[in-house]
């Protein structure tokens, strides 16, 4: 770890101190703040944002907001610490979209400032003259359509009587809410006191130190938060709602509307279990709390990892439990992304990947080895699609992918050979090793940006050493760098699946659908005959299919999803009310986007279908869900 003292000008990256493990969730000597130190290498330059950081850099964000239900905005005023080589004139910002109403330093002195040309993705560059001040303050207000946050009618939540407001940062969207530099690999320690209506309750990804908030002036009550710890900008994040609490364990729990918590809650049982296993693997949690929030369906991701709470869907309450991989997974970046955070997006497989191969060994360690060999071949099954889609050698199936500029790539790429690259390190190099390794790169990098070739030369110099053989057999810099898939790969369990593997065989050479096999089977067995069924097949089979294991009435969404994907592709018209009522009923952008694709790919049948339900659905959905199905969708009247 390399925390430094702000005496220390931590955009030189050669004042580092030495590693210096486990005060790091505590603030520094007599309240002066931890700061991270920014990477100057050129793979470490992130093209996504306008900051400069190594002449003038933010170290704290402190936010004082107001939201704003009626003109969805939030504003007041965001103040930052800066640190500056000395002589530096001025700081750049990442803004999008932002109404600024004045800029002053520390003493309410004007400071003059300009906004750059808007780009459509990154937004603007807004440049504050510092004359000299090392503290700024911005007024200013988020615009209605800021793309991180979303505000959800009374009608779009389980309660139907309050709104609702979350925001999603990652990648690149928390500058359309937060005048700061919008860059992973430039963290900050941040703080907020946010004002909402009464009786609304606000939550955010950091120490909660108001629970039930307290009177604000003009109105409404206030709710303030802290990270003490620098944190990448991306994982500041914010919801408000009629929002309940429920313990889990000690140091765990949920929130969710009142009408949602009792599913989340029971669905969430095994939580505390969770952070303990992760601990065990790889060392200690360091963020004090693990809580989590599941949001109302129209939140756009499966899950997202913001530190202290954890965002989820509501479409993982499967009521069985079967879909707590998603957790495993959040819960895992508490170490892989925002312990240790890739430094720009295209090593974003630094985040994903190695925090997928953490998932499947906390599952592991939770549900056993047959669960996640199960798992960990259904993740196999995913990177060969990826690379039967973009081409077996195509650039894109690169982990370090320079052309992947926010998002990394395919998920079949970043998270699925991620993961296997780890699982063959693992397999290589025997897991005791491994093991200890991976948790020691976690202290020597905790609160740190990490490049894909700093995860490189820490193996070597911790791990390899000298060991020429270990060395070749690893097969790293291909692993990496080039695309395909290396020849040392471990292949999956070939006995994981075998009964149904064995029922695929009877269905394809012409048998009755294995309803009595369905009735006892796992999610993740279920998932796996679907996805192994031919792709196209004709209407009297897929009737039959339907008829035997209830697909159309399927209430698991990954069940419902995988079907979904196989009928609509055959156009077997009956599945079409069932994918009416899943496409308006959430908006996962993982689900919606692949459904409305297979619409358009069904031209004269699907694409009418695709736009009448878009039509209805589009008001519903994310910025981010929007963004994927708009482009799908052009031209259809979407
Ligand atoms: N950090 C991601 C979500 C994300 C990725 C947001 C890229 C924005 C850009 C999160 O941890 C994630 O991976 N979620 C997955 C679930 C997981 C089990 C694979 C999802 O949302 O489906
Ligand atoms: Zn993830």
């Amino acid at each position: 770890m390399r925390l430094l003292p702000l005496a220390c000008l931590a955009f030189v990256a050669a004042c580092s101190p030495a590693a210096d493990q486990g005060a790091a969730n505590q603030q520094g000597e007599k309240g002066a703040r931890l700061v991270a130190s920014v990477l100057d290498s050129p793979d470490a330059r992130d093209t996504q944002s306008y900051a400069r950081p190594l002449e003038a850099r933010v170290t704290h964000v402190a936010l004082d907001l107001r939201a704003d239900f009626d003109a969805k905005r939030i504003g007041g005023t965001a103040t930052l610490d800066v640190e500056a080589k000395p002589g530096a004139k001025a700081i750049v910002l990442d803004s999008k979209g932002l109404e600024l109403a004045e800029v002053t330093d520390g003493n309410g002195r004007r400071l003059s400032y300009s906004l750059g040309k808007a780009d459509p993705e990154r937004g603007a560059p807004l440049t504050i003259d510092l004359q000299g001040a090392r503290r700024i303050r911005i007024a200013y207000k988020s615009a209605p359509e800021a793309e991180a946050l979303q505000w959800l009618t009374p009608e779009q939540t389980a309660g139907r009587k309050h709104p609702f407001l979350f925001s999603q940062g990652q990648a690149i969207l928390n500058r359309t809410w937060i005048p700061t530099q919008d860059s992973p690999g430039i963290r900050q320690t941040w703080e907020a006191r946010i004002v909402v209506p009464e009786p609304l309750k606000a939550v955010m990804s950091g120490e909660r130190l108001t629970p039930e908030g307290e009177p604000a002036e003009g109105g409404g009550r206030a709710f303030r938060f802290a990270m003490n710890v620098p944190v990448a900008p991306y994982l500041i994040a914010l919801a408000a709602g009629d929002i309940a609490f429920q313990p889990l364990g000690p140091r765990t729990g949920v929130y969710a509307e009142p009408a949602t918590i009792e599913a989340a809650a029971a669905e969430l049982v095994d939580t505390e279990k969770m952070v303990a296993a992760g601990e065990r693997l790889y060392g200690p949690y360091r963020w004090g709390r693990y809580d989590m929030i599941v949001l109302p369906p129209a939140f756009p991701y499966g899950g997202m990892e913001n530190p202290t709470l954890t965002f989820l869907t509501p479409t993982f309450l499967a009521g069985d439990r079967s879909l707590v991989g998603l957790v495993a997974h959040e819960l895992a970046h508490s170490w892989s992304g925002n312990l240790v955070t890739n430094a720009v997006w295209p090593d974003s497989w630094l985040n994903e990947g190695v925090t997928s191969y953490f998932e499947n060994r906390i599952m592991e360690a939770l549900y056993g080895p047959g669960r996640a060999a199960q798992e960990a071949a259904l993740s196999f099954a995913d990177m060969e699609s990826a690379f039967a889609e973009l081409g077996a050698d195509a650039p894109g199936t690169r982990l370090h992918n320079p052309d992947e500029t926010t998002e990394g790539g395919s998920s079949g790429i970043v998270y699925d050979k991620g993961a296997l690259f780890l699982r063959t390190m693992e397999r290589t190099i025997g897991r005791e090793r491994f093991d200890a390794w991976l948790r020691s790169y976690f202290d020597r990098h905790a609160f740190q940006p990490m490049t894909s070739a700093l995860f490189l030369a820490d193996l070597r110099s911790n791990l390899i050493k000298s060991d020429k053989a270990l060395e070749k057999k690893l097969m790293l810099d291909e692993w990496v760098y080039k695309p395909g898939l290396p020849a040392n790969a471990v292949r999956p369990d070939p006995k994981a699946f075998a009964p149904v593997d064995a029922a695929l065989a009877a269905f394809k050479a012409g048998g009755a659908p294995p309803a009595q096999l369905w009735a006892r089977w796992t999610t993740a067995e279920r998932l796996r005959f679907l996805n192994g069924l031919p792709r196209k097949l004709p209407q009297p089979r897929l009737a039959e299919l339907d008829r035997a294991l209830g697909l159309n009435g399927s209430r698991n969404a990954e069940t419902l999803f995988a079907w979904l994907q196989l009928a609509l592709a055959n156009r077997y018209e009956p599945a079409v009310p069932a994918a009416d009522r899943f496409l308006t009923a959430m908006g996962r952008r993982k689900f919606v986007a692949p459904l409305f694709e297979t619409l358009a790919e069904q031209g004269g049948w699907g694409r009418p279908i695709a736009a009448r339900i878009y039509e209805r659905a589009r008001p519903t959905y994310h910025s981010v869900t929007t963004g994927t199905v708009d482009k799908t969708l052009k031209g259809s009247g979407g």
